[in-house]
């Protein structure tokens, strides 16, 4: 059997580099080949994390770099195609909602190669974002789809999608960050940055709604003013860096920096006293370890978060990070267990299904 497994992006490498290692352990004497796409290059954004996740060296590096969603839709599908066609797998794995994503289960569907697609079935129906048109596309083409939350269910049986396809295994992101807690717990980047566990904010920031028009600057004039009241900070993603240039970002109590590694940055959110993000992970890894998140979004394509009670929508709205410390003052403890089968062993059943 030939497995052959398709990342570009930060998060992409997070969700798949458990199911990489529950498949080769499981079916040692198949092929499990990795292709990463490039769509993310910068050291701090691609290779720092998969040395760090303990992913093999890809065997395939596609190179196609940043560019429009068409360009880069387009450039990953132009190189994928010749891989596929020399590599045969019996199955093409792609994990998540990026244009990666897209562009591999594209490919793969035409040329008569089945899909899994890891974290099936998420919706925000918002079909302004790019994600939500990437998710559509690859549950519609993908043979195996596997879900990561009970609301997917009803979400693909919506759009008319067989039971047969779908498999309820749980998170394979949670599985990462079970894997990888003892190492983040002794990380203490906290301390490293100057700031005191459960006494500062982390935030990250990075949709196009949010930081490629008018709201950026309210955004980072409302940081600055929570600065005021609690550390806060921030690591910033470069497409936001790029849109923050000419942006006064230097307040007191707010530090801006590098993108982090992923042990550093699992060390932070675990010690936050609150999260600010509109990053879809970062809802659910506050919701394993019960950290308050607030949610920069109108909608979340995560609503297990919202009902497990960590995570709090705020809206689009820059003027509503204002009400964080007083949300926090008045909240109900953390709840103590995590949405069902978030549990560490999703990619171990993902491995026992495609292993039958
Ligand atoms: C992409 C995904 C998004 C995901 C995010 C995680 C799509 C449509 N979007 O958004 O769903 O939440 O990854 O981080 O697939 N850049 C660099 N270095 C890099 C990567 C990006 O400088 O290594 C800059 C470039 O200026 C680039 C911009 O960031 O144009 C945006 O990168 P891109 O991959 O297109 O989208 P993200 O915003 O990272």
């Amino acid at each position: 059997m030939r497995f052959l497994y398709v990342v570009g992006t930060r998060p992409n490498f997070v969700k798949t580099a458990p199911v990489i290692g529950a498949m080769r352990e499981r079916l040692p004497e198949a092929r499990h080949t990795i292709v990463h796409t490039g769509q993310h290059y910068d050291r701090l954004m691609s290779e720092v994390f998969l040395a760090e996740l303990g992913v093999p060296e890809p065997d395939f590096m596609l190179e196609v770099g940043s560019g429009s969603h068409a360009a880069q839709t387009a450039r990953v599908m132009e190189r994928l195609e010749p891989v596929l066609a020399a590599e045969r797998p019996d199955l093409a794995i792609v994990p998540g909602d990026v244009n990666s994503t897209l562009a591999a289960a594209l490919t793969a569907v035409k040329m008569g190669i089945p899909v899994a697609h890891i974290e099936s079935g998420l919706r925000s129906f918002d079909l302004t974002m790019p994600e939500e048109v990437n998710r559509i596309v690859a549950d519609r083409f993908a043979t195996h789809l596997f879900l990561h939350s009970e609301e997917a269910i009803e979400n693909l049986r919506a759009e008319g999608i067989g039971e047969e396809r779908m498999h309820f295994v749980g998170n394979t992101m949670i599985d990462t960050l079970v894997a990888l807690e003892e190492r983040f717990r002794a990380a203490g980047a906290a301390a490293r940055l100057g700031v005191e566990p459960g006494g500062f904010a982390l935030v990250t920031l990075h949709r196009p709604a949010l930081v490629d028009g008018p709201l950026l600057p309210e955004t980072v004039a409302q940081l600055a003013a929570l600065a005021r009241q609690m550390p806060v900070v921030f690591p910033v993603h470069p497409r936001t860096r790029k849109m923050m240039e000419g942006i006064e970002s230097d307040h007191p109590g707010l530090s801006l920096v590098e993108p982090l590694g992923y042990l550093d940055f699992l060390s932070l959110l675990a010690d936050a006293g609150a999260v600010l993000t509109d990053s879809g992970g970062i809802q659910e890894e506050t919701t394993y370890l019960g950290v308050p998140c607030f949610t920069l979004r109108d909608n979340t394509e995560r609503p297990v978060t919202v009902r497990a009670g960590t995570n709090t929508l705020l809206g689009l709205d820059p003027a509503a990070i204002a009400t964080i410390p007083k949300a926090l003052a008045n909240r109900p403890p953390a709840p103590t267990d995590p949405p069902a089968l978030w549990d560490g062993k999703a990619s171990q059943r993902i491995a026992d299904l495609l292993a039958k």
